[in-house]
């Protein structure tokens, strides 16, 4: 069987990946593709309680390079027990955040630089995205729309972090203009699906 497709989305906090993923899923199984739905950190029942360790707002002693690692043995987790074989199967793979999410986080707001990415890419095996959307919004914006309930340790972070994740992203679009796609998250929910679904029809032909 053919090898499935792999797509990421991607942005500061408080884009609205989830919404938009739920979409994209209704979209592509009703042209008849199985897809697998995952998010970053999470998805296996390993990764998710690494995840409970890297949100706990208690954990204040974390230091920068502890957190990127477990972002990784996570991301390995995942990638082994449930992306490569949905992959290996022929079925359409979206995560919510991957190998980018720590490039800008922990690598530009953190500042690791980088190191970052020579250990993802030993966590992940190689493995790429076929396509990433980046869901590019002004991060006070993305802040606004957060709310302040439901801040976890991430989301604490001050103004300035989350504009150092943000020109990351930005810089990462510059780094792979094939694989990542500028998706204006400011508009309504339906125009920003349009243009994911227009994305997709066009990059996915000859994949049926
Ligand atoms: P989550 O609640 O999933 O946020 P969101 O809905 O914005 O995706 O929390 C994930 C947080 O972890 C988010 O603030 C981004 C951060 N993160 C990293 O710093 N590095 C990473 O590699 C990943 C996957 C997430």
């Amino acid at each position: 069987m053919e090898r499935g497709f792999f797509i990421t989305l991607e942005g500061t906090d408080g884009v609205g990946k989830t919404t938009q993923i739920g979409l994209l899923k209704e979209f592509l199984e009703d042209k008849g593709y199985t897809v697998y739905v995952t998010r970053e950190p999470g998805g296996t029942p390993i990764s998710e309680k690494l995840r409970e360790i890297l949100l706990d707002k208690s954990n204040s002693e974390m230091t920068d390079v502890t957190e990127m690692m477990i972002y990784a043995a996570s991301r390995a987790q995942l990638v082994a027990e449930r992306i490569e074989p949905a992959l290996r199967q022929g079925e359409i793979v979206i995560c919510d955040r991957f190998v980018d999410s720590s490039v800008a986080y922990q690598g530009y707001g953190r500042g690791l630089g980088d190191r970052v990415r020579s250990v993802n890419a030993y966590a992940t095996n190689g493995l790429e995205p076929d396509v990433t959307f980046f869901l590019d919004l002004n991060p006070k914006e993305g802040r606004a729309r957060i709310g302040k309930e439901v801040q976890d340790r991430l989301e604490q972070e001050k103004l300035d972090f989350f504009y150092r994740v943000y020109d990351g992203y930005l810089d990462l679009c510059q780094k792979y203009p094939e694989r990542m796609v500028r998706i204006d998250a400011s508009r309504s929910i339906e125009e920003i699906q349009k243009n994911m679904r227009d994305v997709l029809s066009e990059r996915m032909k000859g994949l049926q």
